[in-house]
């Protein structure tokens, strides 16, 4: 039998690469004055408007953010992902996102395409379902808005 209505609410796993716990500090006339915290507060607002569970997590290091994607298995439904800088020349977490199998969007605050010429590529785009960038704080929120959207339509 086709089954038509997922069970449960659906799990996003947030990940927050290296320099965006320093949000609101860090160059704000690029990522805004609004700080990781509040960020992360509108993330869990709009994230449980939509009636979905969030899971937000943030380091520095590529190992980390590699081993949060490896503990998304068997939970998260889809993965929102700002790699920060790794974003441009990370082939290990292009892997761990290509190994997850989990619908993941790819999120930028900044429109990495009007600004340096490294940062308008990136590697993990190609093994992303899309790219979001370039609204801020609310690039994460439309972010959440796709990735209900994908597992919905998965599970149709
Ligand atoms: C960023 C863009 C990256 O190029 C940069 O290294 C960041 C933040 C963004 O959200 O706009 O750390 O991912």
């Amino acid at each position: 039998m086709v089954q038509l209505t997922r069970p449960g609410p659906i799990h996003i796993l947030v990940i927050h690469g290296p320099n965006l716990n320093m949000l609101g500090v860090r160059d704000p006339d690029i990522y805004g004055r609004e700080d990781f915290a509040t960020v992360n507060r509108q993330i869990e607002a709009h994230a449980t408007s939509l009636g979905m569970e969030v899971r937000i997590q943030q380091s520095n290091g590529e190992g980390e953010i590699i081993g949060f994607i490896q503990n998304a298995y068997g939970w998260a439904n889809a993965i929102v992902l700002n790699a920060g800088a790794y974003t441009h020349y990370s082939y290990a977490i292009r892997d761990a996102v290509a190994d997850s199998r989990l619908p993941t969007v790819e999120v930028h605050l900044s429109n990495v395409h009007a600004r340096e010429e490294f940062r308008r590529h990136s590697v993990i785009a190609p093994v992303c379902t899309g790219v979001i960038a370039g609204f801020g704080p609310h690039s994460y929120l439309l972010a959440l808005d796709a990735a209900k959207n994908l597992v919905e339509e998965s599970h149709r």
